[in-house]
């Protein structure tokens, strides 16, 4: 069952029915300013920083769910109701959400009123812009009682709420003409607000939460909106709130906009005050002054929808297969910029108040976004990079706000200093600018420890050659890739989280054939980067490495049928059919065959083929198999979770791409595509009463083959699933590889692909790739012109800047 259609010409997702399975969520904002908005007005405002500066406050696993947001209630004499349906649920005689890019669009319609509510950050603005557009249909004079809402969080939004002994007493706004200002710890510590205005003088208004509610009255059915009259209070302590009331009146056929603007303010410590206890407007009413009229808002609105065009013209694919190229035009690229801009800190599913910037996670989300806006990955490889010790090993996650490591989330995940040299090398392929590797980088954020960002490639590399374990192979430290591959973890209180918690690594044999493979792919990233550089002598010893590696793998890490999974603490096998349960695991088979390990003696295809055998089903490929149906104390834990989810058999999306990528190097190009196919949410669109989370973005994890119900995906949104799909079916099934000496092409595809075509702009030149593929091939480029002359192999050579190229490949 679907709850609504893709509007591929608009780039839109039209949610008609707004009872979806579960909130099905937008994002506004993509630098500084950030909102998350459900399809019916759920969801909550920051900036930067989720946890530590919060604007408007939301209460997650709530009943119902996804209650509190951004609501505008209408009170129109005969109904109340509001446009999202939520949060009265007044039953609307027509509903439609649309969800764009960066902008989210509710209208409802109900007794002959239509009221359309736009909500998006322009460009460069502390602010969130709200439109609401009210319609009289009808053949009478309609006069509309218009009551806005948000909740005010006080800044942190952990203590937030926890702390209320305090919180009840801190509370404190301002209101001068229609704009209503919190200003929450503003005369101590903080030198930032936030304000809530509209663009018409109003009627009243309301800043206490209780008073506008009512104590026993929810979020359905505000005592003042009921009333339809606001009682003008003035909040002091407790809960600080938002709301303007404004009268409208509309003759037949008449509308009407409102703008409202939800926005956040820093001044300068001599700054702070207009005159004692009166804060520093100014700011504040440049802003609002900025879309005080529809006229700016639609302005405002199409810059930035001009925007989009520009980042996506970057890549755009036409295939025969429709719900295809919708993912790659649109909607796999825009989740690869969310994920760029929050990694794992703020969704409905990570709280934004336990997780930043993850080292591994961000690095691998950068390469689903680097074509877009290189400038941006830059800074973000240079301050992931700040955050590295001096021997390689770096914060698990940092902060977005100081942008300084996370101590509590912990360190010593032996696979993430690997991820930089992805990261780096992915960046000066796309871009050509090599001075980022001369750029002077500190470790762990210490003014004075600055080295090159390249030794620090160096010495991400030789953190994995200098913590080998006993069979030549990675120690796996807290854990890989996999958190929750706990293999010195031996965790028996569940008070303690298996994240942080004191490790046993002293004598560990824990070893990881995920890093092994990883170690491997990217170890020869690094080598070819430091020839490409003329730094020979390094290239050298860093294949003496891979090399060593390669051999180690084939001896000590393979099982017969499949690449082992590890060596546990003790030196036993995991993921060996010696094991009852999880004989085998998809993260080393997904990089032992990326990296081609035993390609001509055939393990790839024979890992390949097992992991077909034993993990594939209807909905994706699983994790593990068999599940672990009991508490492993030597595993930690991924034996915590019931069989069939998450780490514990889930089909965990982020790591089926590396099989897709895996086949293509077997050349298997129909098997990459339907893997690909099975996981991508345009094509599960269909069955979204059972996937539940949204039809147009990837989920983290989709419930496996042994779980109760197998196919019903959880997390979506927030995961390496949106970089990994993108450069998989980029790069290796269409076959577009950006290299440091241009554009290589080297389809995988379907034998039944007659072809395809790519506009790829790269180096300040567009290409116009047509792939023709008469005889049913899957891979392998026959011929390659460009401008109607023959290349020799398969890579366009860099073409003068700023001109258009016509590429034919035949394979
Ligand atoms: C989560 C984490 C990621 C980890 C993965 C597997 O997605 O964000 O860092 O690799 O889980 O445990
Ligand atoms: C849990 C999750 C895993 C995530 C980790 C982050 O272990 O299962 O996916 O990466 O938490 O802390």
């Amino acid at each position: 069952m679907k709850y609504g259609h893709f509007d591929d010409n608009r780039r839109e997702y039209v949610i008609t029915n707004p009872r979806t399975p579960w909130p099905w969520i937008n994002y506004l904002g993509n630098e500084d300013f950030f909102s998350l908005i459900s399809n019916t007005g759920g969801g909550y405002s920051f900036y930067k920083d989720a946890k530590f500066r919060r604007i408007t406050r939301y209460r997650y696993n709530n009943v119902p769910m996804d209650s509190g947001g951004k609501y505008f209630y209408i009170n129109d004499g005969a109904s109340v109701w509001s446009p999202g349906w939520k949060p009265c649920k007044t039953e609307l005689d027509s509903y439609e959400c649309r969800h764009g890019m960066n902008y989210t669009s509710i209208k409802g319609v109900k007794n002959g009123v239509e009221a359309e509510a736009l909500y998006f950050v322009p460009l460069k603005t502390w602010a969130e812009v709200q439109k609401l557009t009210l319609r009289n249909t009808t053949n009478e004079v309609k006069t509309l009682k218009i009551f806005s809402f948000v909740e005010w969080c006080l800044w942190n939004a952990a203590t937030d709420m926890e702390n209320f002994q305090r919180n009840f007493s801190t509370g404190e706004v301002e209101i001068e003409d229609s704009v209503i200002y919190h200003k929450t710890e503003y005369k101590e510590r903080r030198d930032h607000f936030a304000y809530y205005s509209v663009n018409e003088p109003m009627q009243g208004f309301d800043t206490d939460r209780e008073t506008f509610f009512g104590l026993y009255n929810g979020f359905d059915e505000p005592q003042t909106v009921l009333e339809g009259a606001p009682r003008n209070s003035e909040a002091h302590g407790w809960s600080p709130i938002a709301s303007h009331y404004v009268e409208v009146t509309l003759q037949p056929g008449e509308s009407k906009d409102l703008v409202y603007v939800l926005g956040y303010v820093e001044n300068a410590q001599d700054e702070k005050w207009e005159s004692k206890n009166i804060i520093n407007k100014t700011k504040a009413k440049a802003t609002i002054a900025r879309f005080d009229t529809v006229e700016k808002v639609d302005d405002a609105l199409a810059e930035l929808k001009s925007y989009w065009d520009n980042l996506l013209n970057v890549f755009t694919v036409k295939t025969s297969e429709e719900k295809l190229d919708r993912m790659v035009n649109i909607w796999n690229q825009y989740q690869c910029m969310i994920t760029f801009c929050f990694s794992r800190s703020a969704s409905f599913f990570e709280s934004g108040i336990g997780r930043g910037m993850g080292f591994r996670d961000s690095n691998q989300d950068l390469v689903g976004f680097v074509h877009q806006i290189p400038e941006r990955a830059r800074e973000r490889i240079i301050d992931i990079a700040s955050t590295q010790f001096p021997d390689g090993g770096c914060y698990h996650q940092y902060q977005p706000l100081t942008k300084k490591g996370n101590n509590e989330i912990g360190q010593g995940f032996n696979d993430d200093p690997m991820w930089l040299i992805l990261g780096t090398t992915a960046y000066i392929k796309e871009s050509g600018d090599f001075t980022i590797l001369d750029e002077p980088v500190p470790f762990d954020n210490e003014a004075g420890s600055e080295v090159s960002l390249f030794h620090h490639l160096t010495v991400s590399f030789d953190h994995v050659v200098n913590n080998l374990g006993p069979h030549g192979l990675p120690l796996s430290g807290r854990a890989d890739w996999n958190d929750c591959l706990n293999l010195n973890c031996f965790s028996n209180d569940p008070n303690e989280s298996f994240q942080t918690t004191e490790n046993k690594s002293e004598g560990s044999q824990a070893q990881s054939l995920m890093i092994a493979g990883l170690f491997v792919v990217y170890g020869r990233d690094y080598v070819e980067l430091c020839e490409v550089i003329g730094k020979t002598d390094e290239a050298v010893r860093a294949q003496k490495h891979i090399d060593a590696m390669v051999e180690a793998i084939k001896l000590n890490g393979w099982d017969g049928e499949w690449f082992l999974r590890a060596y546990d603490y003790f030196g036993n096998k995991v993921g060996s059919n010696e094991n009852e349960e999880g004989k085998i695991f998809i993260e080393s088979n997904g990089w032992c065959t990326m990296a081609g390990i035993g390609l001509e003696e055939g393990m790839v295809a024979k890992a390949l083929d097992s992991v077909k055998e034993r993990l594939d089903c209807e909905h994706g490929i699983v994790l593990n198999n068999p599940a672990f149906t009991k508490y492993y104390i030597e595993y930690g834990e991924i034996s915590s979770y019931p069989p069939g989810y998450k780490e514990n058999a889930g089909i965990f999306c982020h790591n089926n791409p590396w099989i897709m990528i895996g086949e293509t190097v077997q050349g298997r190009g129909d098997r990459a595509w339907e893997y690909f196919r099975k996981i991508c949410p345009s094509y599960t669109e269909e069955i979204s009463d059972l996937h539940k989370v949204e039809p147009y973005v990837y989920a983290q994890m989709i419930a496996g083959k042994d779980a109760f119900k197998p196919g019903e995906a959880k997390n979506s949104w927030l995961t390496g699933t949106a970089a990994w799909n993108y450069y998989a079916i980029t790069q290796y099934i269409l076959g577009i590889q950006p290299t440091y000496k241009g554009l290589r092409i080297e389809p995988c595809i379907a034998p039944e692909w007659k072809g395809f075509a790519v506009t790829r702009k790269f180096r300040g030149a567009t290409y116009l790739i047509e792939v023709k593929n008469p005889n049913g091939a899957m891979k392998g480029v026959a011929s390659l012109t460009v401008d109607g002359k023959a290349i020799e192999g398969n890579i366009i050579p860099l073409m003068p800047e700023g001109r258009t190229y016509k590429v034919e490949v035949l394979m």
